[in-house]
């Protein structure tokens, strides 16, 4: 898989908030066309990986790489300049606009009706809703107000919104978290279709069922360190799976919850 392109790169990053040293020596690499997915249990430092590739938080160790040149990134603003775009977990949409309006959310596409510029919203309409078929969103009426569509769709709204406006990295902060198995299939649907464009994709869950299928790579985390980093072809589900759960902790469980049966 070495022939993809990487767009980009944390080498050794490190995080500190306050004294609290939340990530340590932690690297990844995203390449186009390739989902990388970033495990952990609550608190392992996912959020916070993410925010520094996001331009939230600036690392404070180690080097960031954009397209092989060293940045620091001083906004998210900046960081999509770079065409990295980040969809978090609370999504930012506004759930009584229409799906077209939350779409372009401040990017819609104006005319001019002699002095006046005023928004296409035909052609705006058109618009967001070609984007979506081509992702495989077929969604009745792109008039209907956000707050309408399933938590999947949602993040499927937000996900086409990220296409088309150009971004070269999608970043997913656990967008099948709280969502059925149907849902978050819909939703590993669209990650998949985003990779096949040729996006590099960071998915962040806590479930390795999630991750398994769409995923390239893997970097687990656990209290702010890389426990692992590996290529899908060095690592089965069930190891990832045993890795996830603590490797040995998890064993012990098992056979304590087994009891006296086998
Ligand atoms: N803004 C902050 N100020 C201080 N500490 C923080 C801040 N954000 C995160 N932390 C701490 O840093 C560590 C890593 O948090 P982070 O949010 O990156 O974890 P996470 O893997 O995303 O967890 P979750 O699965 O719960 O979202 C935690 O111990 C957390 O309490
Ligand atoms: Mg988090």
């Amino acid at each position: 898989m070495s022939e993809h392109q990487t767009l980009v790169e944390a080498r050794g990053v490190g995080k500190m908030y306050g004294s609290v040293k939340a990530l340590d020596d932690v690297s990844v690499t995203v390449n186009a066309g390739e989902v990388t997915c970033v495990l952990g249990d609550n608190g392992a430092g996912k959020s916070t990986l993410i925010k520094i590739l996001a331009g939230v938080h600036q690392h404070d160790f180690g080097h960031l790489l954009i397209g092989g040149e060293e940045v620091r990134l001083s906004s998210p603003r900046d960081a999509l300049d770079r065409g990295i775009a980040t969809v978090y977990q609370d999504l930012a949409v506004v759930p009584l606009m229409s799906v077209w309006r939350n779409f372009f959310l401040g990017s819609e596409p104006r005319k001019s009706i002699g002095p006046l510029k005023i928004i296409d919203s035909r052609g705006a309409r058109d618009t967001a809703r070609k984007a979506l078929a081509e992702l495989g969103i077929n969604l009745r009426n792109v008039e209907q107000p956000v707050g309408t569509l399933s938590g999947g769709e949602r993040q499927c709204v937000a996900i086409a919104r990220a296409v088309h406006f150009g971004a070269k990295v999608l970043i997913l902060d656990e967008p099948t978290a709280a969502l059925g198995v149907k849902q978050a299939g819909i939703v590993l649907r669209q990650v998949a279709a985003a990779r096949d464009r040729g996006l590099g994709v960071v998915l962040i869950t806590h479930n390795p069922h999630h991750a398994y299928p769409v995923g390239d790579r893997f970097l687990l985390l656990k209290r702010g360190a890389a426990l692992g980093n590996y290529e899908k072809a060095d690592i089965s589900l069930e190891e990832l799976t045993r890795q996830m759960a603590g490797g040995a902790e998890l064993e012990a469980l098992e056979h304590e919850l087994r009891g006296v049966e086998g």
